[in-house]
This record gives structure tokens, sequence and C-alpha cells, in this order.
């Protein structure tokens, strides 16, 4: 078994540090309000019963709910929440957002604080280990990473038959899902120790999958790591190095990627770590779990919406277009939309969108600036004085700058969401560690509302 040859001896997962015991921002505990003041009664008016059921953290156990029947022989009472509109579906430690407030911590730090003076691979830890690193620590642990970029070379030539065409992102999450093969001890998802090894692995062989499949789109001979380099310098020197002995990596832009990595580093429970979970949840090893967060984050009302913002502002092609285009917006009803406005948490100005925007000026500086920038400006000006936007609480969200920033530094559009997906692992993988120690979790399996035809009889083809 390969992973056990190689040298690395440390289990960095620290579960208590990660351990679920923790203060949650509960409305009831800061109230000061007692266990019995910490009850909801339900009056069920088909029966005249009541019930008192427990609030805990400002929620309710919706198995609580199945005790209320009309009839002994019911089935008991559910919620119907399509989308987990208001279902809390895990306790968490990881990532806190207050949507209104506009506010995103991981681990209890501002994203502010950790986009000004972190690292990506410093937030990876904290994520996944619940502190920020040690010096020692983070030497090991980039070391490890680091050790782990290199791919197996049939991995090289799965990925040389893709077409020359293929999406990146398809590359990537059909690539990810085929490491599952390589690596057969990741199964052992009940073994600390195995976990521990393929976050490492995963963390390190992303941007080399990642970076692959920008060569071969564009047809040039794959570049292997450099292990000299930073996390970053090495992914950058993976995409651009050509003849010469050595990449120069530009400080500015491998500052600024590092940046946006942490910015989507994680984001509690969107629809790709939804499907993280959901999938784990039934002990598939962590190849195939993230290559399907990887397909639901290639979604365009998800990670996908970075390169929609770009297909939107190049069809708008000047600012005199922006009335025009928010009109076309607001009248659609729905059917067209501001890309990169909008969001399910945020209902103020992401946190995320206000740091990059400050990072583009120090990236325009190196790249010159994007003539598509006009364009953004303005649109957000007038969606965000406009009543229909104003309203409804759409501002804009991560995608809205970040794709400008790709683009300026030369990656294409169908490029930018595997730039995303990198970030995303650490939260990803985080996220899955947290599941699997946590003993309230299960196989994850909706209920549903059956409405459709009662029990019939199979009726022959001629006679239909
Ligand atoms: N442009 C125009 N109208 C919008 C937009 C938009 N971008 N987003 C929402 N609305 C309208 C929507 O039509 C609805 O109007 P009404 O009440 O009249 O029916 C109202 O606002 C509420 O929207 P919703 O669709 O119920 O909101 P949601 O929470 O289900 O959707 C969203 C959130 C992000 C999918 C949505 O805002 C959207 O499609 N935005 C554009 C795509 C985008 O930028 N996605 C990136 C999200 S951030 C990165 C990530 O986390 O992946």
């Amino acid at each position: 078994m390969p992973f056990l040859r190689s040298r690395t001896p440390f289990l960095p997962w620290n579960p208590t540090l990660a351990g679920l015991e923790f203060p949650f921002h509960s409305s009831a505990a800061r109230k000061g309000k007692t266990m019995s003041e910490n009850t909801l009664t339900i009056r069920d008016n088909r029966t005249g019963k009541e019930y008192v059921v427990p609030v805990e953290n400002d929620t309710i156990k919706a198995m609580d709910l199945r005790k209320i029947k009309v009839n002994p022989e019911d089935f008991g009472l559910m919620t119907y929440d399509p989308a987990f509109l208001n279902t809390a579906s895990c306790k968490s430690k990881i990532t806190f957002i207050d949507g209104d407030k506009g506010i995103l911590e991981y681990r209890g730090y501002p994203i502010e604080q950790l986009a000004e003076k972190s690292s990506f691979l410093e937030v990876a830890w904290l994520l996944w280990n619940g502190e920020l690193p040690t010096k020692g620590e983070l030497d090991e642990f980039t070391r490890h990473v680091t050790h782990h970029t290199y791919l197996h070379e049939n991995i090289k030539k799965l990925m040389e038959g893709f077409r020359h065409d293929a999406h990146p992102m398809g590359m990537l999450q059909s690539t990810v899902g085929a490491l599952s093969t390589f690596y057969p001890s990741a199964k052992q998802v009940n073994d600390p120790r195995q976990r521990a090894h393929h976050t490492i692995r995963l963390i390190a062989k992303m941007p080399t999958i990642a970076a692959f499949a920008y060569r071969h789109s564009i047809g040039f001979p794959y570049v292997y790591p450099d292990n000299e380099l930073s996390y970053v310098g090495n992914f950058l020197s993976m995409l651009r190095k050509m003849s010469e002995p050595k990449y120069k990596v530009n400080p500015v832009l491998e500052r600024a990627l590092d940046v946006l990595f942490i910015l989507h580093a994680d984001h509690e429970q969107n629809c790709s770590t939804n499907a993280m979970r959901a999938i784990s949840s039934a002990q598939t090893d962590p190849y195939s779990s993230l290559s399907g967060a990887i397909s639901a984050l290639y979604g365009p009302l998800h990670g996908g919406a970075n390169e929609a913002v770009l297909t939107m502002l190049r069809e708008i092609g000047t600012i005199n277009n922006v009335p025009a285009f928010v009109k076309e917006v607001k009248e659609g009803q729905g059917e067209k939309k501001l890309m990169g406005f909008g969001h399910r948490v945020y209902k103020n100005y992401d946190p995320r969108a206000k740091v990059i925007k400050g990072l583009a000026d120090q990236v325009f500086e190196v790249t010159g600036k994007n003539p598509l920038l006009t364009i953004a400006v303005e649109l957000e000006r007038i969606a965000l004085q406009d009543d229909y936007f104003v309203k409804r609480k759409l501002y804009p969200n991560v995608d809205f700058y970040s794709g400008l920033i790709y683009e300026a530094m030369g990656f294409p559009p169908d490029y930018f969401t595997v730039l995303f997906a990198i970030g995303r692992t650490a939260g990803w993988l985080a996220q899955w560690h947290e599941m699997v120690n946590d003993p309230d979790q299960k196989i994850a399996r909706p209920r549903q509302v059956f409405l459709g035809p009662a029990r019939r009889d199979y009726v022959p083809v001629e006679k239909r």
C-alpha cells in the first residue's frame, strides 16, 4: 500500500480540538433561559392535543414532531422543506455566517483578518483542526502537502484521454473520482490515520490535477510540480512554465491567488458541501465524495456563477447598455438573473466580495485593468439603488468580482470554477472530518411527501 511507505508519520487531526462541544451562537443561551423555558408548545388543532418539545440552540428536533399523530397508526408529522430553506442538517463549529450583517468567520476568525494575515495552507489546517497551527505544525503540514503534489503517471495518461475541448471542471471531477481507484485504503473512513493521509493527498494533488487540465486544454505539455515553490507558486509554475529552467513567480499574483483560495475555503452548508456530507454519509471514500462535491460546485447557480458573470458583462458590452440590461432582469420575473448578485444566506454585501474588490486593484496594477470592470462597477451602482434589488436584499456575492481578477490573470472563464474548487477542497474535507466524528450523523436519507397515484393494477400494453 503506497501511502504506508510514505513518510507521513503524524496524525494532524486533533479530535479534542475538533470535538462537538462548543458555544453556539444561540439566542436562548445568550438570554440565559432555563431548561424548562427552552421549550415549544405545539397545539394540534386536528386533535386538540398539546405537545411540548425541547428547543436547543434555537432549533427543535424534527424527530420530536413524529409523535404528533391523529391516529396511532399514522406515520406522524414531518416538515416539508425543499432545498433545506429552514433545516439544520448538522451541528458544526467550522464556519459562522451572519447573512443579515454580512459576517463570515472560520473557527471564529473574521474572514477579513484571515485574508489579510493568513495563508491558504494555514487556513486549511485551521478549518480541519479547529485552531491556528503552531509554527512547527504549519511547517510539518506544509512539508507533507508539498511532498504529495505528484500524481501517479497513469492519472496523467487518463487525463490525456480527454477531448481537447473538455471542460476543465469535467476533467477535475472525473480525475478526482478516479484517484479513489489508486488509493483503496481511502475506503477505511473510520480510521483517523487514513483520513489524515488522504486529506493531505487531496489538498496537495488538487492544484496538480487543475494545472494538468489547463495545459491539456491549450495543448501544452504538462509541467510537473516544483516542490521548492509555495503551494500557490507551484500551481502557477505548473500552469505557466515553458522552457525556462525555473518559473519566476510574481509575488503579487501569488498572494492574490492565495487570498482567493482563503476566501473560497469554506462556506458552511452550501450545495457542494451538502453533497460532500451526503455522499460521505454512506461511508464513501473521500475521493469519490469530493468528486460529487465538485459536480455540485460546477452548476451555474453555485460555483459556476463566476463564469456566468463574465459572459453577462460581455453581453452587456458597454456601460451605456447597463440600464437596459437591469430593466430586462427586472421584467424577466426571475427568468433572467443578474449573475454574481444575491445569495441564499447573505442579505447584505457578501464580505468576500468586499475583500475581492480591494484585491482587484492590486492585481490590475500588475496585469492592467480588466475593461469589464467599468461595466461591473456601473452595474453594481445601478442595482444597489434600484428598488427591485434593494427590496429583495440582492447584493454582489463572491463571484461578482472574482472572475474579473481571474481573467486579468489570464485564466479562461471555464477555468474559474476550478480555482474555486481548489480553495473549497479545504472546507469540504474539514466538513467531512467533522461529520465522521459526529455521533448524531447517520446515512443521509430525506423523507418525501408522496402525492402519486394510489395502488393500481398493471394494464397490458394492448389494453391501454
Ligand atoms: N438577479 C435577479 N433577481 C434575483 C437574483 C438575481 N441574481 N437572485 C434572486 N433574485 C430574485 C428572485 O427572482 C426572487 O424574486 P421573487 O421574490 O420576485 O420571486 C427573489 O430574488 C428571491 O430569490 P430566490 O431565487 O428565492 O433566492 P435563493 O436563495 O433561492 O437563490 C441564488 C440564491 C444565489 C441561487 C440566487 O440569488 C441566484 O440565482 N443568483 C445568481 C447566481 C449567483 O450569483 N450565484 C452565486 C452564489 S454565491 C457563490 C456560491 O455560494 O456558490
